[in-house]
């Protein structure tokens, strides 16, 4: 691919379109042994070297990462006030990332971020129907029903019904860690009292989606954690707040297999 200099250093992380032209214009950047000070020379992303005082540029045109999202961070590119999802994203090369989706500043888990937005949009769009499991930890005791109503849709405000959502209740905290190998879910468990415990798979995005279907049965999510979105699953090696590239594998099956 050939882009210009500027905009091959400003994707690659060096700061603004103007900032990069600056640093061109001081002579700190060599394309293949020669200094260049023109900024608008185009770039072959794939076989030119470029270093930036002596140091060589790796250009990535998309970036992939999987984050476990802590709770308290809200879910935005950039906030003038506070610390976004984004801002964990300390090896970034990219200036473009965003997060795909949305989970409320309380919720944890799994969070893609990117600045690929056709696979972003491939993941999001209603019509894709792509699966996202949580688990949600809830107070208020839940009718026999609320299988069938959860299966059926439920009227949470909204012009239409929830689309069909599965769930099911975990009968013990053992049940949920034979099947959540999840460290930081055994802590969790042990900070909520007389709960109960259930994994609920949606296939949309709406505000606020699972807290309301549990409200319209006159219940309350106290915790909520996603573990995955499609074929992603949350990897149990991450800490909150913490944070990897996705691996190939895992990138081939979100984009081929949705
Ligand atoms: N549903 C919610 O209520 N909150 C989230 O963060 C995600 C889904």
């Amino acid at each position: 691919m050939k882009i210009r200099l500027d905009k091959y250093l400003a994707d690659s992380g060096f700061g603004t379109r103007s900032e990069v032209k600056l640093l061109v214009k001081s002579g700190s950047i060599s394309l293949n042994g020669n200094v260049v000070k023109d900024s608008g020379i185009k770039i072959d992303t794939e076989n030119d070297e470029i270093l930036v005082r002596g140091k060589r540029v790796g250009y990535s045109e998309y970036e992939y990462y999987m984050l476990h999202k802590p709770a308290g961070i809200i879910t935005a590119s950039r906030d003038k006030n506070e610390k976004t999802v984004i801002d964990l994203i300390k090896s970034k090369k990219r200036r473009d990332l965003f997060p795909v989706g949305r989970l409320d500043r309380d919720t944890e888990g799994l969070l893609l971020i990117t600045n690929d937005g056709d696979l972003s949009h491939h993941l999001l769009s209603p019509s894709k129907h792509v699966s996202k499991t949580y688990l949600a930890f809830v107070t208020g005791e839940p009718s026999e029903d609320i299988y069938t109503h959860f299966k059926e849709g439920i009227d949470i405000g909204d012009d239409t019904l929830t689309k069909p959502a599965e769930l099911r209740r975990f009968a013990s905290v053992s049940d949920v860690l034979n099947i959540y190998n999840d460290k930081v879910l055994e802590d969790r468990l042990s900070e909520y009292n007389d709960v109960y415990i259930f994994e609920i798979t949606i296939t949309e995005g709406r505000y606020h989606e699972i807290k309301r279907m549990f409200e319209a049965e006159g219940c309350e999510v106290v915790y909520l954690k996603r573990y995955s979105m499609g074929s992603l699953i949350l990897d149990f090696n991450l800490a909150p707040g913490e944070y990897r590239l996705l691996t190939d594998t895992e990138l081939s099956s979100l984009k081929n297999k949705e």
